[in-house]
C-alpha cells in the first residue's frame, strides 16, 4: 500500500488509533493532519514523524464540538497539503469514563448530570457530523474522497449507563454513513464506518468477551482502514464492518 502524496485529516490522532493511523499513514508516504485537543502530544508525536522523512504531519488542535475549529482544520489540511483523501473520525469516547464519573455518586442513568451525556453526543456524534460537513465541500471539489467513521460493538448492543455513546455510534453505523455515501456517490466520494469490538488501546479492553477468545490489538483495525483506503478496497461504501473477534454473532454464547 501507498498513499504518497496523499492527505488525511485524523481526530483523536493524540492518542490510541487516532495516533496510531497518522503514523501508519505517514509510513506509507501519506501527509497528515492531526486533530486533537491535547495540544501538547499533539506536537510531540507530529514531530516525531517528520523526523521520519517519510510522509509530513502537522498537529492541529481542534475540539470536535466546536464547528468552526473543524473548519480551521480542513482549511488548514487544503492550504498546506492541497487535498483530502481520507477523514477518520477517531475521536470519541463514553462520557461516563472519559469525563471520570463517580459511579458511586451517580449510581444510575437519570442520576448522571446531563452535561456529561452532552459532551458524550457532542464529540462521538456532531463532531463527525460537522467533519462531514465541513470536508465534503473540499471533496465534492475534488471529485473525491473517503470518509471513515469509527462506530463501536456498543452501537449494536447499548449500555444502560453510559447512553450516549451507543446512542451516538448507532448513529454513525447507520445514519451518517449510509447519508454521506449516497451523498457522495456522484461526486466519487465514499464513506464506510468501522466498528471495533474491543480494543488493547486499553488494558481493560482485555475483560471484554469475544469469540475469539481476545481483544483486537489497535493495529489490525488500521490495517482494515488502510486497506478499505486502498485501491483494493475502492467498491467498499455505504456500509458498517465489524471487526469484533465474533462478538456480534456471539448472541448469548460470549
Ligand atoms: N478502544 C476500544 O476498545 C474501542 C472499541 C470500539 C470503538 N472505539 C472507538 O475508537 C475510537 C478511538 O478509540 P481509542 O481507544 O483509540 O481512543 P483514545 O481514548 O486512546 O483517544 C481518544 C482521543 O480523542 C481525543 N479527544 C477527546 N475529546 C476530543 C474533542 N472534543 N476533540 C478532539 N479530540 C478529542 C482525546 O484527547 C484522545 O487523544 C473512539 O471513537 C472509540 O469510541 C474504541
Amino acid at each position: 500500500m501507498e498513499f504518497q502524496g496523499k492527505t488525511a485529516i485524523s481526530t483523536g490522532a493524540a492518542s490510541g488509533m487516532g495516533l496510531l493511523f497518522a503514523q501508519n499513514w505517514a509510513d506509507l508516504g501519506g501527509n497528515v493532519v492531526m486533530c486533537d485537543v491535547n495540544e501538547e502530544a499533539l506536537k510531540t508525536f507530529a514531530e516525531e514523524i517528520n523526523s521520519k522523512k517519510k510522509g509530513k504531519a502537522i498537529g492541529v488542535a481542534c475540539d470536535v464540538r466546536d464547528y468552526f475549529q473543524v473548519c480551521a482544520a480542513r482549511d488548514r489540511a487544503v492550504k498546506i497539503f492541497g487535498s483530502i483523501d481520507i477523514m477518520c473520525n477517531f475521536a470519541g469516547g463514553t462520557a461516563v469514563r472519559m469525563q471520570k464519573v463517580d459511579h458511586t455518586q451517580y449510581p444510575e442513568f437519570p442520576d448522571v448530570p446531563i452535561d456529561v451525556y452532552d459532551w458524550g453526543i457532542d464529540v462521538n456524534l456532531k463532531g463527525p457530523f460537522y467533519f462531514a460537513h465541513a470536508v465534503l465541500k473540499q471533496m465534492r471539489e475534488q471529485k473525491s474522497g473517503l470518509i471513515i467513521n469509527i462506530g463501536s460493538i456498543t452501537g449494536q448492543e447499548g449500555d444502560g449507563y453510559g447512553m450516549d455513546y451507543p446512542t451516538s455510534k448507532a448513529g454513525l453505523m447507520f445514519g451518517l454513513t449510509k447519508s454521506i455515501a449516497q451523498y457522495g456517490s456522484k461526486y466519487g466520494i465514499r464513506c464506510v464506518c468501522v466498528s471495533p469490538g474491543p480494543v488493547l488501546t486499553r488494558a481493560a479492553m482485555a475483560n471484554m468477551k469475544t469469540l475469539l477468545g481476545r481483544a483486537a490489538e489497535p493495529q489490525e483495525i488500521i490495517d482494515l482502514i488502510l486497506f478499505i483506503a486502498s485501491d483494493k478496497g475502492q467498491s467498499i461504501n455505504g456500509e458498517n464492518i465489524m471487526i469484533d473477534g465474533g462478538r456480534n454473532a456471539a448472541g448469548r454464547r460470549c
